[in-house]
């Protein structure tokens, strides 16, 4: 057989998982979050969540893939646990299920970089109207789909990491860039200010438990895409410092978008914080208006500060896609023996179809735009949220919640602890080390499968068993 790839070096597989981690997560969703839940105090409980909750998971994500060699399913199979199979096929079909709808939203992303690029910058008012052109999305999905499966099928030494190594360092050159650009427009510090003075009173329950979700997406935790690209990490590699440094790259650049979008906000509503909180605050946040704000800097300048974002917003997607096709392609290759370029173009043709009614559910076709509605909500979504709610608030925590246990009480701490030995033997990260044997044994099981609980409670019968809403 011949020898699996593996990432040539440290740096590598940092980028590769920093690019795993930075995503739409991060630059679309974090900062309408914190507009939503009281800037800096949202900012304060993800922060939290990540190193204290999601931090530990990555650990245990990265050392059952590096110790068994293998993607999620074949993992679990080859440390001697055949029943526990059943969280890495939970993992595959999250895989399969959360890169169908990420393509759609990384297609509106290039579409708009696109757009730009024509100084069209009417398009944000026109955000509806596009996103129901089913055939134009279509088309960017199609292209950006291809371009994922292109990288993933060169392999990861080839494809995945070579990829990482280009656009990782250019997305922060793009990010701290249009920071500066940003910081510096009329009314920026009131911006600034919004963004990281806490308002308490916004944290609700459902706004921590909103943290807590935001953190494990975007650390892309809970359905073994770690544990594959760990498979693919050399013994020489200490994890636990791999991790937090992976860890701390994702919050940064989180952290950079939003200092980035408030100053922009606040330039176009000429620093009103009413307003402010108005506008940044929605999901169509930085497809509606941000448009607006290049418009108004003037047509060259406009042209070039608009590309730069949707161009830095396709590539931090870029690098999400294609962790998340490499997770089903992994399956395949390992599992069913399936050649690598064969197993990839399968794999994204089959997620790309499974994309097609999120396309659809924007508005072109009705039963796919009410999709359901399900008990305790006010009105009916679209299948998109649909299957965003099923994968990303339903699989992910459950997931991590499983990978928590497993680690712990059934591969057990000892054999775990052991794999982190190992590349760590002058490691200065021992304190970390003994806190991940603490947190992955009570604080993540814990706190993990409670959200669990409360969210398929809530979600799926409307039952709000902590009273969070
Ligand atoms: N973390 C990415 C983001 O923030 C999304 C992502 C990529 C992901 N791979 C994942 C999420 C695996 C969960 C699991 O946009």
């Amino acid at each position: 057989m011949a020898s699996r790839d593996q990432f040539n070096s440290r740096l590598g597989f940092i980028l590769a998982s920093a690019g795993s981690a930075v995503g739409l997560g991060n630059i679309w969703k974090f900062p309408f979050e914190v507009g939503a839940g009281g800037g800096a105090a949202f900012v304060m409980i993800y922060l939290f969540f990540a190193f204290v909750l999601c931090f530990p998971v990555m650990v245990a994500e990265i050392a059952i893939g590096r110790k068994t060699k293998l993607n999620p399913v074949g993992a679990f199979k080859a440390l001697g646990f055949k029943r526990w199979a059943i969280v890495g096929y939970m993992g595959v079909a999250a895989g399969f299920l959360i890169l169908s709808f990420y393509n759609v939203v990384a297609a509106w992303a290039f579409g708009y970089f696109v757009q730009m690029v024509l100084g069209n910058f009417e398009i944000g008012k026109a955000f509806g109207e596009f996103t129901k052109d089913w055939l134009t999305v279509g088309s960017y999905a199609l292209i950006f789909m291809g371009t994922t499966a292109y990288v993933v099928s060169r392999g990861v030494s080839n494809g995945i990491e070579k990829a990482a190594k280009i656009l990782m360092p250019t997305l922060l050159i793009f990010v701290v860039g249009l920071v500066i650009y940003a910081l510096n427009l009329p009314n920026a510090m009131e911006g600034v200010k919004y963004y990281l003075s806490p308002d308490f009173s916004k944290i609700t329950g459902e706004v921590i438990y909103k943290a807590l979700g935001q953190a494990f997406f975007s650390l892309s935790l809970g359905m073994g895409a770690l544990i594959t690209y760990g498979s693919y990490v050399s013994r020489k590699t200490n994890i636990v410092t791999a991790a937090a440094t992976i860890t701390l790259v994702d919050v940064s650049i989180a952290f950079l978008a939003g200092l980035m979008m408030f100053p922009f906000v606040s330039y176009m509503t000429g620093g009103d914080l009413v307003a402010m909180k108005e506008v940044s605050g929605g999901a169509g946040f930085i497809f509606q208006v941000l448009p607006s704000v290049f418009q108004s800097l003037g047509g060259g300048l406009g042209v070039v500060i608009g590309a730069a974002f949707f161009l830095l917003l396709s590539f931090a997607a870029f690098t999400s896609t294609i962790s998340l096709l490499e997770v089903p392609t992994a399956y395949m290759v390992d599992e069913k023996k399936i050649p690598r370029k064969k197993a990839t173009w399968i794999v994204a043709i089959i997620i790309f179809l499974i994309g097609v009614p999120s396309m659809l559910s924007q508005g072109s076709v009705d039963w796919l735009t009410n999709f359901v509605q399900l008990p305790g909500m006010d009105k009916s979504i679209d299948f998109m949220s649909f299957v965003g709610l099923v994968a990303n608030d339903t699989f992910l925590p459950l997931g991590g919640f499983l990978i928590s246990i497993f680690t712990a009480y059934v591969w057990k701490k000892k054999n775990f602890n052991e794999e982190i030995a190992i590349g760590a033997e002058n490691s200065n990260g021992k304190f970390l080390q003994l806190y991940v044997d603490i947190a992955i044994s009570y604080i993540c099981p814990l706190i993990l499968g409670v959200i669990t609980i409360v969210t398929i409670f809530k979600t799926y019968m409307g039952i709000d068993i902590l009273g969070l809403y």
